[in-house]
């Protein structure tokens, strides 16, 4: 993204402190996204960009506030997902929603999203050029909501959003940008379910994703 755009961008969601380089990947939607949630959905549902559109149940979108301050980005739809059409339904979505709760919302108050919008088969991490197939959708997301920032759920978000291949150990709780998004890296409530150590760290994002948006002018 060019400085330019970036700034008219942060001045647009009334975002002063950003970052000013764009440290992720070049992204590969329009900056100003002209369309309306529902039609994007509409145009997902029928999607066959790559090989997930074959095993599939349902397209699972993502949910939320289409005005959200805060979006979530998960990694793909697991097989309860897939069946009900709806994002972190099963036990990492409890988990999920206590997070949410933690920084004072109610899920109907976020968004909800994965970087792929379809099951990958035995729920094995989306390959790359899954998620590259899937991106535009998830730019495109990103550019109609516009949150104030976005929490990475695992290392597949945490990679797509920050474009680097670190583990997502080295990368969480170090903010970056994403279309000029401020993005926070954590681990995924999947993995916290397996170790609940590492709710600690979690613990510690959120605390850092609470004093960011304590920092932000209050929504209109
Ligand atoms: N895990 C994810 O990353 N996304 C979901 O929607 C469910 C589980």
């Amino acid at each position: 993204m060019r400085a330019r755009d970036l700034d008219r961008y942060r001045r647009e969601i009334g975002w002063r402190d950003a970052p000013l380089v764009d440290v992720a990947a070049p992204p590969a939607a329009p900056l100003v996204e002209t369309g309306d949630l529902e039609s994007l959905a509409r145009e997902a549902a029928s999607c066959t960009r790559c090989r997930l559109a074959e095993q599939r149940r349902t397209v699972v979108f993502g949910e939320g506030d289409p005005r959200a301050r805060v979006m979530f980005v998960g990694e793909g739809p697991g097989a309860e997902e897939d069946r009900t059409g709806r994002p972190f339904v099963g036990q990492a979505g409890a988990l999920l929603d206590a997070m949410i709760f933690a920084l004072g919302f109610e899920r109907r108050q976020v968004y909800i999203a994965n970087v792929v919008k379809c099951r990958p088969p035995g729920n094995r991490d989306p390959q790359d050029d899954e998620v590259t197939a899937c991106a535009p959708y998830l730019d495109r997301q990103i550019a109609l909501i516009r949150p104030l920032l976005i929490v990475a759920l695992g290392k597949p978000a945490a990679r797509r959003l920050t474009g680097s291949t670190a583990p997502i150990s080295a990368l969480r709780g170090r903010w970056s940008s994403y279309l000029g998004i401020p993005v926070l890296p954590t681990f995924h409530p999947a993995y916290l379910l397996r170790t609940p150590l590492a709710k600690r760290e979690v613990w510690q994002d959120l605390k850092a994703v609470r004093a960011r948006l304590a920092e932000a002018p209050p929504s209109p």
